[in-house]
């Protein structure tokens, strides 16, 4: 009989520590939480290991501050980084946090060097662009994950507005995961209707900018971190669709060379996660509206390569 899968998280803050606890709870794999300060990582699978008899889970839980006990991992979950702080925007993080994505992702390459690499850490598709550069792996094993949070966003919001199930309702957010998101009403449903046709012009437009502000809301008000629960189970959904060959179709950050007009560069567009990791790149037709805004915002990822030479 086959082990269980064993799924690495590098970063035990906010969005690691959650995104394992995730994991465990839902019996997909061993989990290996890595961060750099001591302790941290092993008190924290400790105390999650200490939650499964009471959940009900078994699943294998480790910390450690080496990337020895991460060899062979099935998938490897990046959110090493400083988050945002109030006032600061995702793209203030970039030289910090590419550093440490990228002398992370060396030690993932090495141990792991069959993985799937998922990257949370901000600003996200310029992380997933370092990963993809300094590992080496071909491009469906290297994907960010922003697309599912900020589409979550916005399912909340128009469950809210339309005041049904969250499970009713579907969102399409493309683009890059900052200011110049591209939410996209138009391929939005509650119950298969587009939501186009159950909302105003105005009332959508507020739920548009509110999904393009979501983490920064979310900033203003914890003032000491960013969000961390739909963060962490975003990843875990890409992690899922990975490990059980769901072939789910969701929106990641992915390398695109072409499609969509894009090329050389990770944004968020929607993709067929299975077995083989990102296994198709969905190329739904846009407006001329629609494709105008994708491009501002793939510019802007591109601003960012430009500045770390990648
Ligand atoms: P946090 O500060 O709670 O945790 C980050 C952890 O990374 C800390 O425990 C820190 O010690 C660790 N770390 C730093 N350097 C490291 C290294 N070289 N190796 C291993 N661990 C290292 O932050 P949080 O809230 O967990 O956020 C993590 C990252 O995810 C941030 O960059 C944040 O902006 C990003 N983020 C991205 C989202 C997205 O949609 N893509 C959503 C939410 C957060
Ligand atoms: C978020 O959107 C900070 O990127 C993070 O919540």
């Amino acid at each position: 009989m086959a082990g269980r899968h064993k799924v690495t998280v590098v970063g035990a803050g906010n969005v690691g520590a959650t995104a394992a606890h995730w994991i465990a709870s839902k019996e997909l794999a061993d989990v290996v939480l890595v961060d750099i300060v001591e302790g941290v990582p092993q008190g924290k699978s400790l105390d999650l290991a200490q939650a499964a008899p009471i959940d009900g889970f078994d699943v294998k839980l480790v910390g450690t501050n080496s990337y020895a006990e991460t060899a062979n991992s099935d998938v490897v979950i990046i959110t090493a980084g400083l988050p945002r702080k109030p006032g600061m925007s995702r793209d203030d993080l970039l030289k910090t946090n590419s550093d440490i994505v990228g002398s992370v992702t060396d030690q993932v390459a090495k141990y792991s060097p069959n993985s799937f690499i998922i990257i949370v850490s901000n600003p996200l598709d310029a992380m997933a662009q370092v990963a993809f550069r300094r590992s080496g792996f071909p491009k469906n094993r290297v994907m960010g994950m922003a697309g599912i949070l900020d589409s979550a966003r916005m399912r909340c919001f128009l469950a809210e507005a339309l005041d049904v199930s969250v499970e009713n309702v579907t969102a399409f957010v493309l683009g890059g995961h900052g200011d110049t998101m591209v939410p996209l009403p138009r391929y939005s449903t509650c119950a298969g209707i587009p939501v186009t046709e159950l909302l105003s012009e105005k009332e959508l437009a507020a739920i548009i900018e509110r999904t393009a502000n979501g983490g920064a809301e979310i900033v203003g008000l914890l003032k000491t971190g960013s969000a961390f629960y739909a963060p962490s189970l975003g990843a875990v959904e890409m992690t899922e669709a990975i490990l059980k060959d769901k072939k789910k179709i969701l929106p990641c950050a992915v390398f695109l060379e072409g499609e969509y007009g894009v090329n050389n560069l990770f944004v968020g567009v929607p993709v067929k996660l299975g077995k083989n990791g990102v296994e198709q790149i969905i190329e739904i037709s846009l407006s001329n509206d629609e494709r105008a805004a994708l491009q501002k915002s793939a510019a802007a990822v591109q601003e960012l390569i430009d500045v770390l030479g990648i």
